[in-house]
């Protein structure tokens, strides 16, 4: 739904961050159940644990004064596609990729945009899938959707990313030049462990079928 519908019905923070909220927990009940599923047909987990976090006010605030906007209801529902967050960890990256289909499966979520670093890392050596979906949100007298970014990465990756986030921090984003080279160097023995790690399930798994099949 446009900010315009919105702005006929959401008309005080209060009630911006009571629907987020409820989105983030629709978004992360849905991926537990997706989760169940998977362990009760392939005996095993995809998804090896899920964080989610609502924006702050501040935060929002800052955001869009840094892009220019007034800090209105309209503009935090408009330009603000992060109020709602979940990020999800998988064990290997082919789950990654499973995840976000069975996303893109699911009728009442409407994928608004994708980013895949993991296809086309940021320079910094950033890896990971982002998807702006909307899920509608049923309130007592209307329907609202609102918008959640889900962020889908490796464990591997969500280690190299909560380092680089704290090196980013401590240095206003200007870290010096060796250290932004070393988290690059990182990145890629990250991208490196991954594969392989891949590779050694998916030939452990076809010992396990092999095994089955014999049987
Ligand atoms: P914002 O960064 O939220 O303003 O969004 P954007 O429009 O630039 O979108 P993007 O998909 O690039 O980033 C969204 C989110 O992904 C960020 O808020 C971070 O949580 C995460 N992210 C993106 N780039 C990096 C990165 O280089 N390092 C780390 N640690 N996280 C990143
Ligand atoms: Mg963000």
């Amino acid at each position: 739904m446009e900010s315009k519908e919105y702005g006929n019905g959401v008309d005080s923070w209060k009630e911006v961050n009571l629907i987020y909220h409820a989105a983030l927990r629709q978004i992360e009940t849905k991926m537990e159940i997706l989760n169940d599923e998977f362990q009760h047909v392939h005996q095993y987990n995809p998804i090896e644990h899920i964080k989610s976090r609502m924006k702050t006010p501040e935060s929002i605030v800052k955001k869009l004064r840094r892009h220019g906007y007034e800090s209105t209801i309209d503009n935090m529902i408009e330009y603000v596609n992060d109020i709602a967050g979940i990020r999800i960890i998988c064990s290997f990256t082919s789950d990654i990729y499973r995840i976000a289909d069975m996303i893109r499966e699911q009728k009442d979520i409407k994928v608004l945009a994708v980013k895949d670093y993991i296809t086309y890392p940021k320079a910094s050596g950033y890896k990971s899938y982002h998807m702006i979906v909307s899920i509608p949100v049923y309130l007592s007298d209307r329907i609202v959707d609102a918008k959640v970014e889900i962020q889908i990465r490796t464990v591997a990756m969500d280690f190299w990313a909560s380092l680089e986030h704290k090196i980013h921090y401590k240095f206003e984003g200007d870290a010096p030049e060796h250290i932004q080279n070393e988290l690059v160097e990182c990145a890629k023995l990250v991208a490196d462990l991954d594969g392989r790690m891949l590779a050694l399930n998916e030939e452990i798994l076809a010992i396990g079928q092999n095994n089955e099949e014999r049987a």
